[in-house]
């Protein structure tokens, strides 16, 4: 058991937010595709992106690693070769459902797995889809879920209606589409995140958006190698900008925000509780907008949160939760069901963990509502072994009354290492050598 008690001290200063997951894990894939060298800067060295670069080493692709510095060796798809040994996607559900498309196009054999929580999430999403361009993927329970076969091949050119609200099966589509013997369409049901199409396009290929929801490939294109500064990660920072929000007499400023309008329904949530925040030094890198954003200790109301909005702030529900357990009212959250088929099921998780430290919420069938304020308590909790609910609950800990008790904290590794020492430095706490 691990002990978090932070006595309600407030959060003051700055910190510069880790690169982005969703964007580190495309640079790897896009440059490792494309002719020519590519620089990452910034690039997220959490467990989830090692294994996208360790997928591609094995491949043959010439990765160099710093830290944050990240050197690719791009020489085309031809370049790449059949790995020797099973590819292990360990927690990843993007490196999983964007390494199906690529792989499902590649000449060669390749057999996939992951770890126990990815083994039980939804791969049909993307298998389906990809079968209709002529995809061969095989595997127990009708190939829906890890672990996978994949047998690489001409594909056909699709267009598709995405019947999930899905980034990942848009890009694994995409994806897909560099491989395919015409152009590629994909009409979405709400815009989810562009990162793919906003790298692809910066890396050479020709991408059409009409509605914001209908997206259109040109085939025939090579990618071009890049240098790529990935932004901080919104879903990152969303922990400490709720930790700031709710806790009284806090003032911080989180530079170098990843600001892309796909991702940021938090900072639209936020505004509408009444929270006090200021974005500044707004500025653009390889079609992503990048700030600094500044927040302090404000009253909040609440909101309801659903329709288009879910794909904006989908990774930051759980602690939009937390957020609405310190909002005055009901705070209805709808229309996420997706978070059934996350890391863990997140409805479940932060129901029980909110309930256990003393919060008023109701699970539903596709979200949750919440009635605030209340005042949290101490409490035995669990991680469910996914990196968000095991930050959601570190940050509930600041405004708990009492000692709050988690069975695993490894698992923050997976999208933020330098978590429990950013939030050390904003609660003022010294580190002893
Ligand atoms: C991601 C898309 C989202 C998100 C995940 C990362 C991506 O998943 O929850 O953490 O990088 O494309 P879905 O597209 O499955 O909703």
């Amino acid at each position: 058991m691990n002990k978090l008690y932070y006595d309600n001290s407030p959060l003051l200063g700055k910190i510069r937010i880790p690169g982005d997951k969703s964007i580190s894990h495309r640079s790897v894939m896009l440059a490792s595709l494309a002719e020519g060298e590519s620089h990452i800067t910034n690039f997220l060295s959490g467990e989830d992106c090692m294994r996208t670069i360790e997928i591609f080493r094995a491949m043959g692709v010439k990765i160099e690693q710093s830290g944050s510095n990240v050197t690719i060796e791009g020489k085309g798809v031809h370049q790449l070769a059949e790995p020797a040994v099973p590819l292990y996607f360990g927690n990843s559900g993007t490196t999983a459902r964007l390494m199906l498309g690529i792989l499902a196009g590649l000449p060669f054999f390749t057999t996939v797995y992951g770890d126990s929580s990815l083994t039980r999430r939804p791969m049909n999403r993307v298998i389906h889809p990809l079968k209709k361009m002529g995809a061969s993927i095989d595997g127990a329970k009708q190939a829906s879920y890890l672990p996978l076969a994949i047998r690489g091949r001409d594909l056909q050119a699709m267009t598709y209606e995405l019947p999930v609200r899905s980034a990942q099966v848009k890009s694994a589509l995409l994806l897909a589409g560099l491989f395919a013997n015409g152009d590629t369409t994909i009409m979405e049901m709400a815009p989810t995140r562009n990162h793919t199409e906003n790298m692809l396009r910066a890396m050479g290929v020709p991408i059409e958006v009409q509605d914001e929801k209908c997206i259109t490939m040109t085939s025939g294109h090579t990618l071009r190698g890049k240098d790529i500064e990935v932004p901080g990660d919104i879903s990152s920072a969303a922990f400490f900008l709720v930790a700031a929000a709710i806790t009284p007499g806090s003032h911080i400023e989180l530079i170098n925000v990843g600001l892309n309008e796909t991702r940021t329904g938090l900072l639209q949530v936020l505004q509408e509780m009444g929270a006090d925040l200021k974005i500044s030094n707004v500025h653009a890198s390889g079609g992503e907008m990048i700030g600094d954003i500044e927040i302090s200790y404000h009253e909040l109301k609440a909101v309801d949160i659903g329709g288009s909005l879910i794909p904006k702030l989908i990774d930051e529900l759980p602690v939009i939760a937390l957020l609405a357990t310190q909002a005055e009212g009901v705070t209805t959250i709808y229309d996420a069901e997706e978070l059934k088929v996350k890391e863990t099921d997140r409805i479940k998780a932060v129901y029980e963990t909110l309930s256990e430290l003393g919060a008023d919420i109701r699970p539903t069938d596709d979200g949750l509502i919440i009635r605030g304020k209340t005042t949290l308590q101490g409490g035995s909790t669990k991680s469910y072994h996914d990196h968000r609910i095991a930050m959601m609950t570190a940050i509930a800990s600041i405004i708990a009354s009492d000692e709050v008790q988690i069975d695993d904290l490894s698992c923050v590794a997976i999208s933020y290492p330098e978590f429990f020492s950013h939030l050390d430095k904003l609660l003022g706490i010294q580190l002893s050598e």
